[in-house]
């Protein structure tokens, strides 16, 4: 038998609980061994509730018992997760979590610590929440020179986008809704701002490039000013606007950004709708390949963290090497990356388009009937120029990158 303590008996920690428990005899078959959880941390109680028999309050009763050899971390945030994550590892025991913010900044140190103690630290459930990921990149996909990861990473902006367009409602009201509903934070700003997408895709590309990719380099910008009027213009354009998290190979440079961009109909992403997630792959060998599913909730989020302790049951004692070096990855200045632009400019056609055509070259026309404004589509050009010529057009609105 193994025993696993879960640290938080929150959304994620309670659905783990309820993994182990429902599906106990396949996934006792699967592992080869029964799973069985020995302990749960929380700083609450939980007064009648069956989770009292294994609840405990003090870190210590779980990093100094030997028969825990799985510590599945579910608290969110850096601390203490971090300082009870490396004692974990440093006591030998394995380390599953769904903590993207924990990975994203210090994982590269824990797996470290997990190679050196000859145990894992594995987070397949920190990036897509229930879809597969982390493994196919690390190991099922290593025979190819991974090129692209575009990604919807993030189910609660793609919610509010999603009701955005086919309501035609403000940011501020779906975002409330979604909230009063329970799809958003209280606080937002992690998931509106683009930050959450940003961790992920640093974790992902870290893993499909090999290198460290600091999460704090990768230009990113949230939908806070995504307007009605845009999806209007998505819609005349048979567009959808998502917020995309996106790494690329470009010869021998790298980039990586988190932004809204227009998708069109062609293109995978383009239907991924609501809280679902989505992870479009491209390798030099494989091709395309899309990943897609549940992208959080309390129970696929829960089955990806009970698949990593099955994976640590059958591997105890021994390091699986996932391939995230030490070696930061050098990303290419946001500049140079070249994009195409929807445009919205303030006043007629007749007035404008000249000196916006004078700016930008060719650019494509787009009717959606908003009234005293228009936009258009440039060709592509890099974010540089772009702004260098944007500067010069004060009847500039706003602008979303269009994918190429
Ligand atoms: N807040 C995240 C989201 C949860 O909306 O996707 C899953 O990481």
């Amino acid at each position: 038998m193994v025993q696993v303590a879960v640290l938080g008996y929150g959304t994620v920690g309670s659905g783990v609980v309820e993994v182990l428990e429902t599906n106990w005899e396949s996934i006792a078959k699967k592992a080869g061994e029964e799973i069985k959880i020995k302990y749960v941390l929380d700083l609450r109680d939980f007064p009648g509730q069956p989770v009292e028999k294994v609840l405990v309050h003090d870190y210590e009763v779980i990093v100094n018992d030997p028969e825990v050899q799985i510590v599945v971390e579910v608290m969110g945030g850096v601390e203490p997760a971090f300082t009870f994550t490396k004692r974990a590892l440093e006591a030998g025991k394995c380390v599953c979590t769904s903590n993207k913010e924990l990975v994203a900044r210090h994982g590269l140190e824990l797996l470290e610590l997990a190679k050196e103690k000859q145990v894992n630290y594995m987070f397949e459930a920190s990036c897509g929440g229930g879809i597969p990921i982390i493994r196919p990149l690390s190991s099922s996909l290593t025979a190819d020179e991974i090129d692209e990861i575009s990604g919807i990473l993030n189910g609660t902006t793609n919610y509010i986008l999603t009701e955005m367009a086919e309501k035609y409602a403000d940011f501020n009201k779906v975002l409330k809704e979604a909230q009063d509903k329970g799809y958003a934070e209280r606080n937002p700003e992690a998931d509106v701002e683009g930050h959450d997408a940003c961790r992920k895709i640093a974790i992902l590309s870290s893993l499909a490039y090999g290198s460290h990719v600091n999460y704090e380099k990768i230009y990113t910008e949230g939908i806070t000013k995504i307007t009605v009027e845009d999806m209007k213009y998505a819609a005349a354009m048979g567009k959808s606007v998502k917020l995309l998290a996106t790494s690329k190979r470009e010869g021998d440079k790298f980039s990586a950004m988190v932004c809204p961009v227009l998708v069109g109909r062609d293109n995978p992403l383009y239907s991924v709708s609501g809280v679902f997630n989505a992870i479009f792959v491209h390798g030099n060998m494989l091709g395309d390949a899309m990943f897609y599913g549940s992208g959080a909730g309390k129970l696929p989020t829960a089955s990806a963290v009970v698949g990593d302790v099955v994976d640590c049951a059958k591997h105890l004692h021994e390091n699986i090497m996932l391939g995230w070096s030490g070696k930061e990855l050098e990303l290419m200045d946001r500049k140079d990356t070249t994009h195409r632009f929807f445009v919205r400019v303030k006043g007629s056609v007749s007035e404008n388009l000249e000196q916006a055509e004078a700016l930008f070259g060719p650019v494509s026309l787009v009717e959606a009937e908003v009234a005293g404004e228009f936009g258009f589509v440039t060709e592509l050009m890099s974010e540089g120029d772009f702004e260098e010529k944007a500067e010069k057009l004060p009847s500039m609105i706003s602008r979303i990158r269009v994918r190429a």
